[in-house]
């Protein structure tokens, strides 16, 4: 199993580089290979609307003229069973680097001239995928429909043939320069790694447990005391039952 962390925050060591790297640290606690990866460290050109990479059919990504990381890129996200995608708000919106990435893979969707809309290409296997974001704003700003960036992540997960199993907005995190995760948080997101890992083995009880712990990482008062370890036996119930 493979997971590929994507960050597209422009800051090393802040919200969204610690949220990924806990939650590939409970991946691989899982047994299973990570990779995490700063698309500001990447070299992404601007999509140029030629289409040249739409108009053949096919599963494969289209060719692009462009030369640059993309094609890497996409081939290391179309190799992975986990992907964790994350971008803080910048004015309402995932950044304009991740925003450059979810361009490029127009690839991934063949368009050829005289046809109205793009459909996209029926990529081999399915991967799950996390969406991480934050913000200044309380994370309910997000879920009151105020900020996209969580929509926008979602679709780059939709492009890859990802399903998003959880979401995570950490709210209200730039009240001081140097600012990280709390270890209450930290700890419950790598909790949800390991959870992910287990997801396609576990079912809908997995998914519930997903669920149940993305409540805990998604906080807007990280003082809070991680209460993971609650709501993992309260999930675990069913797995007894089945003897696992
Ligand atoms: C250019 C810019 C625009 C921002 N826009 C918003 C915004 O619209 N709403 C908000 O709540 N926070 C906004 N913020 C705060 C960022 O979301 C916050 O600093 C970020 O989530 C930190 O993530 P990081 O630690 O991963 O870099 C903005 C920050 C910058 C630098």
């Amino acid at each position: 199993m493979k997971a590929l962390g994507i960050v597209g925050s422009y800051r090393k060591g802040g919200i969204n580089d610690t949220a990924v790297e806990a939650i590939l640290q409970g991946v691989a606690s899982a047994g299973a290979a990570t990779e995490k990866i700063f698309l500001a460290d990447q070299t992404i050109r601007f999509c140029n609307n030629c289409r040249n990479c739409m108009q053949e059919p096919g599963t494969d990504p289209g060719p692009c003229v462009l030369e640059d990381d993309v094609p890497g890129l996409i081939h290391k996200c179309l190799q992975s069973d986990i992907l964790i995608l994350s971008s803080p708000v910048n004015f309402g919106s995932m950044t304009a680097v991740s925003k450059a990435f979810l361009e490029r893979l127009a690839c991934l969707a063949y368009w050829p001239w005289g046809t109205p809309a793009p459909q996209f290409r029926k990529i081999p296997g399915k991967r799950l995928a996390v969406l991480v974001t934050s913000s200044a704003a309380p994370a309910l700003a997000s879920r009151l429909g105020g900020f996209h960036s969580l929509a926008d992540l979602g679709k780059i997960a939709e492009t890859l043939n990802a399903e998003v199993v959880a979401k995570l907005h950490y709210g209200l995190i730039a009240l001081k320069h140097e600012t990280s995760l709390s270890q209450s948080q930290r700890a419950a997101a790598i909790r949800l790694g390991s959870c992910l890992a287990d997801l396609s083995k576990e079912g809908w009880v997995g998914k519930l447990k997903l669920r149940a712990i993305r409540a805990v990482a998604q906080s807007d008062l990280p003082q809070l005391p991680y209460v993971g370890p609650a709501f993992d036996r309260i999930a675990s119930i069913p797995f007894r039952r089945t003897g696992r």
